[in-house]
């Protein structure tokens, strides 16, 4: 039985034949001791009456952001919440929030609200499909919203496939999980390795890699968020943590990553290393820019420093090391092998061969693997849910060990 006694939840309940789900999840929420405040957009009170929703919460239910009482209270009660959960959301509506277009109360709410958000889609399957929903539910991850994933089953419109909104039992697990978690790596000191690095050829040019550092830095914020000191050694990224407690240390070649994460080692409880490190260097760099000169080029390249087996030798007990394995063939082999070798405890395997997965994607699909031989396979998700799994992984190895 959940228990989420003391929360303060902020339902907002948008137009969708799935409406009617929410009746049971605001019971669900206050059965669970959660005090709950209803929001609903025009579209929503067509679906199931407010009367309903207000004698479940006992509480009055608002649905329009123009009215006096509601014009106050959009701000007043995004700051109320411990969370706000849109159940179910539609595509019009997300596609309002990730625009910013506060022209309900919900997405009025939304823009106000600084507690964690929670949306749960509900939507035929090809509304779900369309590019702009996906990216529209993108960018509401991008700004740490988190994604409750929609089911797969039998459509309002009779079609079967993906756009049912999860299901009650399953959005208040979900909550009831996130809170668990929230301080689960308190007091742990966490290093991470991200991004690629670059190889200097002369001032202007590198060898490098297409690495985008999407992974590492989910693992950072999700680390962070779950109380863990973070350091995050970046190599060169467009992009950076969220969370403001992860201590970035910037970096370019795979010797600076070398340097900055062995620094951060000697007191790291858990190493999480993410990092496409590129495995050549030019033996010298040019200290001005090469000229045209010759038809050919030759560059003779040096092997690079592996952070990984350098940490993996230094390792002492009580410390953890968490490496990555990106192949094309032989996957399992050679990722046991890695494991071996720079002496990991886990090894995270990402495979080439699964669509999706991989440097230019958003989604990942991983295998974990551990020094006991334990396999486990993850079906194809955001990066930043894969970055849960992969902490969950982490910490029941804590539990373990101790
Ligand atoms: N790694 C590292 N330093 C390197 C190379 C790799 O820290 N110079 C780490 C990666 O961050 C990853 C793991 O080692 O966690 C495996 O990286 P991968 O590129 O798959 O393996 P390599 O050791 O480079 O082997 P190969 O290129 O032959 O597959």
């Amino acid at each position: 039985m959940a228990n989420l006694t003391g929360k303060k939840i902020l339902l907002g309940i948008t137009g969708s034949i799935a409406a009617y789900k929410s009746a049971f999840l605001a019971r669900l929420f206050i059965k669970a001791g959660a005090e709950v405040q209803v929001l609903m957009t025009k579209a929503g009170v067509e679906f199931i009456s407010p009367l309903t929703l207000a004698t479940l919460s006992k509480r009055h239910v608002y649905t329009d952001i123009s009215s006096e009482e509601s014009w106050n209270n959009h701000v007043e009660l995004g700051l109320w919440a411990d969370a706000m959960v849109i159940a179910p959301l539609t595509a019009s509506s997300l596609a309002r929030m990730a625009c910013g277009i506060s022209d309900n109360i919900i997405t009025a709410a939304y823009l106000s609200a600084r507690c964690p958000v929670f949306f749960a889609p509900a939507m035929d399957l090809d509304m779900w499909r369309h590019p702009a929903t996906q990216a529209n539910v993108q960018r509401l991850q991008d700004f740490g919203n988190h994604l409750i994933p929609v089911g797969r089953g039998e459509l309002a419109s009779g079609l079967v496939g993906e756009g049912r909104m999860a299901e009650p039992e399953e959005i208040v697990a979900y909550l009831q999980r996130f809170w668990d978690k929230v301080q689960s790596l308190a007091g742990k000191k966490i290093l991470i390795t991200a991004g690629p690095t670059y190889e200097a050829i002369d001032p202007v040019r590198f060898i490098g890699n297409r690495s985008s550092g999407k992974m590492g830095i989910a693992l950072a914020d999700a680390a962070a968020r779950r109380g863990a000191q973070v350091t995050l050694v970046l190599g060169p990224s467009s992009l950076s943590p969220r969370e403001s407690s992860v201590q970035s240390v910037p970096v370019q070649s795979a010797e600076d990553m070398l340097a900055a994460a062995r620094n951060a080692f000697k007191d790291a409880d858990i190493t999480i290393l993410a990092a496409a490190v590129a495995d050549y260097r030019p033996r010298e760099t040019a200290s001005h820019k090469i000229k045209k000169t010759g038809d050919t080029l030759k560059l003779e390249l040096v092997k690079n420093p592996d952070i990984a087996a350098t940490l993996g030798q230094e390792k002492k007990k009580g410390q953890l090391i968490v490496g990555f394995a990106l192949e094309t063939e032989n996957e399992m082999d050679n990722a046991r092998e890695k494991l071996q070798k720079k002496n990991f405890d886990l090894i995270v395997l990402n495979s080439l061969q699964d669509k999706g997965a991989g440097f230019h994607y958003d989604t990942n699909k991983i295998t974990i693997l551990g020094k006991d031989n334990k396999i486990r396979n993850f079906e194809l998700k955001p990066k930043q849910a894969v970055a849960e799994d992969i902490l969950d992984e982490v910490e029941a190895l804590l539990i373990s060990d101790v």
